[in-house]
């Protein structure tokens, strides 16, 4: 442990890292590696540096330079995108895109995801089994964000692959091919969007159903200019995916070892709601966060000078002790949870609702048909270590009760 280097992260980690997590917290807690950057691991200083926008930055111009080239779409993609810009300019287009997501009645969104959701089902059931993620946890996102940007059905087989490839190049450390991906992935989409942009600016929706012609107008007087329209449709239909994928699958994966909570969430469906924070707490999908510091500061006494990048580890903090109770245990009635899986602060995620909605749906309806379902394969984790999830996970879909 006390080599641990987020550059040259074990095998053992991708698979379990939460013991490194509790190292670190409990002797290394504002740990510095050997690149300058700083790793954090306790929830009081994660949850503080996301707090402070002011000492802490999330612009990424000076740290991607070097990582993707500046001239690069990579580069170009994820410097304009909201999550990586500060204000003033952060909170114009916060304040945009956040219209633009809240347009669809919210029982509009409901109905729709419940027919893609058992869409999906129906489709699995007569095989008596699926893989969680392909058939089901990633095949959901791309059609709910694809619904909502109204995105022609026959126009969506490339979304989640250039998602993953781009937000797979913000690994710590993307190998020449990732980078290669990613860059191309970026190309691809912006051809895509701006195509579909055109199309959808000669033949409008309806700006309080559909999202992207909301984006495109804009709120008021107030609009996004075409950069900052392209780059964050690029990163909403980015951060829509991967996260939820695994998030449901995460989910998945744990209640095969809780039958209890699986006949509790089945019966009562209201259960879902806080059961979903909890997923969220134990198995985060995102586990990393970054910020810069602005100036000189000290974090948990230890003097930050200004400019130190910052790794928040999203995944340590929600096991931490002194925020949690018996925190490596998941406990579906846990309240209040006040995890840091959707982040915190000004940039906390702006597609909180539709995430929640989205895996309440998808996980309720998945157990209330299935309730008995067991491990029908080994599952295969994702490999990395920023987005944590399952590249696949067969289920048997035993439809008996097996008591
Ligand atoms: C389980 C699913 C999800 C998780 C765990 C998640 C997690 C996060 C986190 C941790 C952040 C904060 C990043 C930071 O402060 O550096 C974030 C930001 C964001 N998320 Fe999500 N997200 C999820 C789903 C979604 C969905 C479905 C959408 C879009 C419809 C979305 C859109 C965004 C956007 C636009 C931001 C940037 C907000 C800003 O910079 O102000 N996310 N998300």
């Amino acid at each position: 442990m006390k080599d641990f280097d987020l550059r040259k992260l074990p095998e053992e980690f991708y698979q379990d890292p939460y013991p490194t997590y509790r190292w670190l917290r409990e002797n290394d807690p504002v740990r510095r590696m050997p690149d300058g950057s700083l790793l954090l691991t306790r929830y009081a200083d994660v949850s503080a540096v996301y707090r402070d926008a002011k000492h802490f930055s999330s612009d990424k111009r000076r740290e991607f330079a070097p990582k993707f080239g500046p001239e690069s779409p990579l580069y170009q993609h994820h410097t304009a995108s909201m999550v990586f810009t500060d204000a003033p300019a952060h909170t114009r287009v916060r304040r945009l895109v956040l219209g633009a997501l809240a347009a669809p009645p919210s029982e509009t969104v409901e109905a729709a995801i419940t027919a893609r959701v058992d869409a999906l089902l129906d489709a699995a059931a007569p095989h008596g089994q699926l893989d969680a993620i392909a058939d089901f946890a990633a095949a959901l996102p791309v059609q709910v964000i694809g619904d909502l940007f109204a995105i022609p059905a026959a126009r969506r087989g490339p979304l989640r692959q250039w998602s993953l490839d781009i937000l797979t190049a913000l690994e710590p450390t993307p190998d020449a091919a990732q980078l290669a991906a990613g860059n191309q992935a970026v190309t691809g989409f912006l051809a895509f969007l701006a195509d579909l942009i055109d199309a959808r600016r000669r033949n409008p929706g309806d700006p309080y159903t559909d999202t992207l012609t909301r984006l495109i107008q804009g709120e008021g007087y107030d609009r996004l200019s075409e950069t900052e329209l392209l780059h964050n449709c690029i990163f909403i239909l980015d951060a829509a995916h991967e996260t939820t994928t695994n998030m449901i699958g995460n989910a998945l994966e744990a209640m095969l070892r809780l039958p209890e909570a699986r006949a509790l969430l089945a019966a009562d469906p209201e259960q879902m709601r806080p059961a979903l924070e909890e997923f969220a707490r134990i198995e985060s999908s995102n586990q990393f966060g970054n910020r810069i510091a602005t100036r000189d500061t000290r974090i948990a006494g230890t003097a930050i000078p200004a400019g130190t990048p910052i790794t928040l580890c999203i995944g340590a903090a929600n096991r931490d002790p002194a925020a949690f109770a018996d925190p490596d245990r998941l406990d579906i009635t846990r309240w209040p949870n006040k995890h840091l899986a959707f982040g915190i602060g000004v940039h906390m995620c702006a597609g909180i609702t539709l995430a929640r909605q989205e895996a309440r749906i998808a996980l309720s309806r998945f157990l209330a048909r299935f309730p008995n379902y067991t491990l029908a394969a080994p599952p295969v984790r994702g490999g990395r270590a920023r987005f944590r999830g399952f590249r696949s996970l067969p289920l048997a879909l035993a439809t008996h009760s097996h008591s």
